[in-house]
């Protein structure tokens, strides 16, 4: 599945960061149940890698990525755990080439015209725009649009219900990533149906 292809197929992308493993498949069983399912899993946390693993197995109708993809060897690894895409923050040669042999799907994280510009003439046409409010927001996508058409984005950093909407609307954005459906009270609790209620919510946008 092309990049631009996963994120047509969702609203939003919830970006994690599993913390304790046990949490990985109760986690992912949510999201999908509200109807988020494409899943980007943060390697930001020891047990990244084994959630991802966890999530593939036991949870077939969840889309598991890799996010924070920075390295040649966070490629490899993501790839041996099982994930089917990989996000970035930004983006480097050796980045690019890694995925490129593995023949791992990228959302390459972009924010300025000279990244946009780059990435797009290595192929790349659907683009993370990070971090997306601090980058410009809504306003920054606009302007982008007119000098670089036929590149569409996923922004995110920065998104929650109250601005996804506006984001949304861009006729250059077919999902935003975010945080905010898995919050940490929620999953200190064990609250999994609270998760899935905003995972709900969240699908529903736009
Ligand atoms: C991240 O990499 O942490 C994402 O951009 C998520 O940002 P958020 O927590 O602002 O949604």
């Amino acid at each position: 599945m092309t990049p631009k292809e996963l994120c047509s197929r969702v609203r939003v992308i919830p970006v994690l960061v599993v913390e304790e493993l046990a949490h990985a498949v109760p986690m992912a069983r949510a999201l999908a149940g509200g109807g988020l399912s494409v899943l980007e899993v943060t390697l930001r946390s020891a047990c990244a890698l084994d959630a991802i693993r966890a999530m593939r197995e036991v949870v077939p109708e969840a889309t598991v990525g890799a996010g924070t993809v920075l390295t040649p060897a966070d490629v490899q690894a993501c790839e041996a755990a099982g994930a089917q895409f990989a996000v970035s923050p930004g983006a480097t040669p050796a980045l690019l080439d890694a995925v490129e042999e593995a023949g791992l799907p990228l959302l390459p994280g972009a924010a300025t015209p000279t990244d946009i510009m780059a990435l797009a003439a290595r192929g790349y046409d659907t683009l993370k725009f990070f971090p997306a409010e601090a980058a410009g927001g809504v306003a920054m996508l606009k302007a982008l649009s007119g000098p670089l058409p036929g590149i569409a984005f996923c922004p995110t950093g920065g998104i929650s219900p109250a601005n996804a909407m506006d984001y949304l609307a861009l006729p250059n954005v077919l999902c935003v990533g975010g945080s905010w459906v898995v919050p940490k009270d929620a999953v200190a609790r064990g609250d999994w149906s609270r998760v899935a209620e905003l995972a709900h919510e969240a699908s529903l946008l736009g």
